[in-house]
C-alpha cells in the first residue's frame, strides 16, 4: 500500500506536461494484437494500468517491450488462452479483451472486469452488444463465456452511449463480413483515437465521434506506429489544480477543444485561461465562483473531473451545486472532505458545497483514482499536512503525478506503507 504525503498551503507555478490519454492506451493495447504484427505506441502515460495490460499480453505469448518513449507489441506469435485470473481484476479496462479475442477466435473465457469501486458499473450493454453479433454469453461465479460459431454483422442500438461497449464492438466487428453499424454510440475523443489506430492497421470504421459507427469488416489488419492523443482528464485535473492554488501554470501537449466545457465552466469560476493550439495557460485566480453544473457524455462536463471540481469548489464563495449523472454514487470521496473541513450536503445525485471553507490536514483515505485525485487537490489547498492512504489508486491513472507536482512547487512524497 502506498500512502501521499502533503504539505499543503504552497502557491505552484511553472510547467506541466500532460501524458498520452490512459482511457485511450487501456484500449489501445489490446486493439494491438488484432493485427498479429508488430505496432508501436508513443506517448503512452506511465501509469500502472498499462503494465497490468501488458502482463495481460504475456498470457497470450504476445511479446511487449517497454521504452520510455513507446510501447511495441509483437502479437506474430498469439496463442489463445482462456483469461481467468486476478489480474482481470486489478481494472476496468481487462473488458477489453472479450471484443478483441472475439474477433480473433471467436470465443473468450474472462473473469469479471475490476477497476474504481464507486457504485454499479454493469457491462450488459456489452453482453448484448456480442449476443446480437450471433454470440451466446454464460456467466459463472465472476467467470464470462463467450462464444460464436460465426460472429454476423448487425445494426446495434445502444440504449445508453457507452464507451467500453462502443470501443468493445468495434473490436469484435472488425472482420465480420459486411458491416455492423452501432447506433447512439459513444462519441468521446478516445473514441476517435482508437478508430484511428485500427484503420491505420487497415480496418475500415466510418463515423467515429458521431453517434452511428459504421464498421465494414476486412480480413486481416497490419502493424502501424500510433502516437496517443493528451489526456483530457489528466490536463483538467491540473487546470483544476492550478486554478486552486497556482500562481501562474502552464499546461503542454493538450488539445484545448477536447476541453471545451471544461474550460467554459472555469470561466464562469472566474478562472482566466489563454488558450494556444497545444497548450493552456492558466493565470492566478482571485475570486472564485460558485458553480451548478450536471455531468454527461461528451462533449458535457465529463464525470471523472466531477469528484476534483469538488474540491476546487470548497475555495467558491458561494453554494455550488454538482450533479452526477453518470455515476451516481461517485461521491465517496466528500465523506474525507468533510475530514478536512469541506462543508458538503449530499442529496443524490447531487453535492451542494457550501463555500468557502479553510481546509485542514488529517488522515484520508483515497476509494479510487479520482476521488483520489480530488484529496490531492484539496491537500495542496489545506494549510497543514494530509495523508493520503491507499494512494495507489492514483497511480493507476496519473503518470509521474508526484514528480509533475513537485517541479510546479508542491511539497509532497509518496511512501510504502
Ligand atoms: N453502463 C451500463 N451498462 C453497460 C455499460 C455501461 O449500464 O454495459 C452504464 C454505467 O454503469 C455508467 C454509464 O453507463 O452509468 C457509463 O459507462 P461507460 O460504459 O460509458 O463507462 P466505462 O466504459 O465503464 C469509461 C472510462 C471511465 C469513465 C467512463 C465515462 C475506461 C477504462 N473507463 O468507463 O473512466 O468514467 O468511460 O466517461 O475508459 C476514470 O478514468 O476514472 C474512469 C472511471
Amino acid at each position: 500500500m502506498k500512502k501521499i504525503i502533503i504539505n499543503g498551503g504552497v502557491k505552484l507555478s511553472g510547467i506541466v506536461d500532460i501524458d498520452g490519454s490512459k482511457n485511450s492506451i487501456v484500449a489501445l493495447i489490446p486493439a494491438s494484437i488484432l493485427c498479429r504484427d508488430r505496432v508501436r505506441i508513443y506517448n503512452y502515460p506511465k501509469i500502472s494500468d498499462v503494465l497490468v495490460l501488458c502482463d495481460i499480453l504475456k498470457e497470450l505469448n504476445v511479446s511487449v517491450l517497454l521504452t520510455d518513449n513507446y510501447i511495441e507489441i509483437d502479437s506474430s506469435n498469439i496463442k489463445y488462452t482462456s483469461l481467468i485470473n486476478e489480474k482481470m481484476e486489478k481494472l476496468r479496462a481487462s473488458y477489453y479483451f472479450m471484443g478483441v479475442l472475439l474477433a480473433l477466435f471467436n470465443e473468450v473465457e474472462i473473469t469479471y472486469p475490476g477497476g474504481c469501486n464507486f457504485g454499479p458499473r454493469p457491462i450488459d450493454l456489452h453482453l448484448e452488444g456480442f449476443k446480437a453479433l450471433n454470440c451466446e454469453v454464460r456467466g459463472e461465479n465472476d467467470i464470462l463465456f463467450i462464444k460464436s460459431p460465426k460472429l454476423i454483422g448487425n445494426r446495434i442500438k445502444l440504449d445508453f452511449a457507452s464507451v467500453g461497449a462502443t470501443i468493445n464492438l468495434m473490436f469484435a466487428s472488425i472482420f465480420i463480413e459486411g458491416y455492423t453499424i452501432i447506433e447512439n454510440a459513444a462519441k468521446e475523443p478516445e473514441i476517435v483515437d482508437i478508430a484511428h489506430f485500427l484503420n491505420k492497421m487497415g480496418a475500415k470504421i466510418e463515423g467515429a465521434g458521431s453517434e452511428s459507427i459504421k464498421i465494414t469488416g476486412v480480413k486481416r489488419l497490419k502493424g502501424t506506429e500510433h502516437t496517443v492523443i493528451p489526456d483530457r482528464i489528466e490536463a483538467g485535473t491540473y487546470l483544476l489544480i492550478a486554478s486552486a492554488i497556482g500562481e501562474e501554470i502552464e499546461l503542454r501537449n493538450v488539445y484545448p477543444s477536447h476541453l471545451h466545457t471544461v474550460l467554459k465552466t472555469l470561466e464562469v469560476i472566474g478562472v482566466n485561461i489563454i488558450k494556444e493550439k497545444y497548450s493552456l495557460l492558466v493565470n492566478k485566480v482571485d475570486k472564485i465562483f460558485p458553480i451548478n453544473i450536471t455531468t454527461a457524455v461528451y462533449p458535457g462536463f465529463p464525470t471523472d473531473l466531477q469528484q476534483i471540481i469538488t474540491s476546487l469548489m470548497t475555495q467558491a464563495e458561494g453554494t455550488s451545486f454538482i450533479t452526477e449523472k453518470i455515476y451516481s454514487s461517485r461521491f465517496r470521496n466528500c465523506e474525507e472532505l468533510i475530514k478536512m473541513g469541506a462543508n458538503i450536503i449530499i442529496k443524490h445525485p447531487t453535492a451542494i458545497i457550501n463555500g468557502p471553507t479553510p481546509l485542514k490536514g488529517t488522515i484520508v483515505e483515497a476509494s479510487d483514482l479520482r476521488g483520489g485525485a480530488s484529496l490531492i487537490l484539496a491537500g495542496l489547498i489545506a494549510e497543514n499536512q494530509t495523508i493520503i492512504n491507499k494512494a495507489e489508486h492514483i497511480f493507476r491513472g496519473y503518470g509521474n503525478i508526484i514528480n509533475k507536482l513537485t517541479n510546479i512547487g508542491a511539497k509532497l512524497s509518496v511512501e510504502e506503507s
